[in-house]
């Protein structure tokens, strides 16, 4: 471990992000707590202003830390990583991460499909989907905003389901025989609307992620076609790729 920085082949900006790194991951330093000011760490490190400010910026950049003006740098909570290779939602998500999955129902009706719905679900404009809409929760903390249009013969048997205690991706594969086996997904950067800030209990203009989602169960027949709004301070997305062998 880090403990002092000193002249070397490692830059001293480098080793101060290293240190302070260090004192985030023993948990010296929790969430959420005030790290030392630049001054402080310039003294007791023995560097100077700049590069002490270098290895701050780095680190804001980085998402470890942020600044709140007037008042100070502080340790940023980790965020939720959602990887993007298995097709999961968002009760097992939650529940992976040993958080509680929740969810509150803003709507739950039959709805005739508008152009893209239908585009995405490959059924006629104006035939009959479930249309779901939910805020959804990680330990009663609002995370995103989800709109599902889910369509297959006998789906308006959702409406008698109770969507705020269930996950619907169980439900579908459970319950109704129509599990969801692979999916596409678009993914966007953006900022809250009005009513998606009032929800999130974000401030108006705050960055999110939106997700278009087109899931589909066996023979590669679409069943969802999902629109989500995620909280950009609290979400990242995880992906992993490999290289085709030339
Ligand atoms: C994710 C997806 C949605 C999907 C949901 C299902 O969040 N973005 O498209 O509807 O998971 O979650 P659950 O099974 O918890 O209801």
């Amino acid at each position: 471990m880090v403990e002092s920085v000193k002249s070397g082949p490692l830059p001293r900006y480098y080793q101060l992000k290293e240190i302070i790194r260090e004192r985030i991951r023993s948990g010296e330093w929790p969430a959420g707590s005030l790290i030392p000011s630049e001054r402080e760490l310039c003294e007791r490190y023995g560097i100077s202003r700049m590069t002490a400010r270098q290895s701050i910026t780095e680190l804001v950049n980085e998402g470890l830390l942020y600044r709140e003006q007037g008042k100070g740098t502080y340790v940023g909570r980790p965020k939720i990583a959602q990887q993007l290779l298995r097709l999961t939602g968002f009760t097992e998500d939650m529940r992976a991460r040993d958080q509680r999955p929740g969810a509150k129902v803003l709507a739950a009706e039959m709805w005739p499909a508008d152009e893209e719905t239908a585009e995405r679900l490959r059924v006629k404009v104006g035939q009959p989907v479930f249309r779901l809409r939910r805020l959804r929760l990680a330990d009663a903390e609002p995370l995103a905003l989800e709109t599902s249009s889910i369509s297959f013969i006998g789906c308006e048997r959702l409406l008698g389901d109770d969507l705020e205690r269930n996950s619907l991706y169980q439900l579908l594969d459970a319950a109704y025989d129509v599990p969801p086996l692979e999916a596409e997904q678009e993914l966007e950067a953006d900022l809250a609307g009005d009513d998606e800030a009032r929800l999130l209990e974000v401030a108006v203009g705050t960055p999110v992620l939106r997700t278009r989602r087109v899931t589909a169960t066996r023979r590669n027949q679409p069943i969802e076609y999902a629109t989500s709004v995620y909280r950009g301070d609290k979400y990242r997305f995880y992906t992993r790729m490999v290289r085709d062998h030339r």
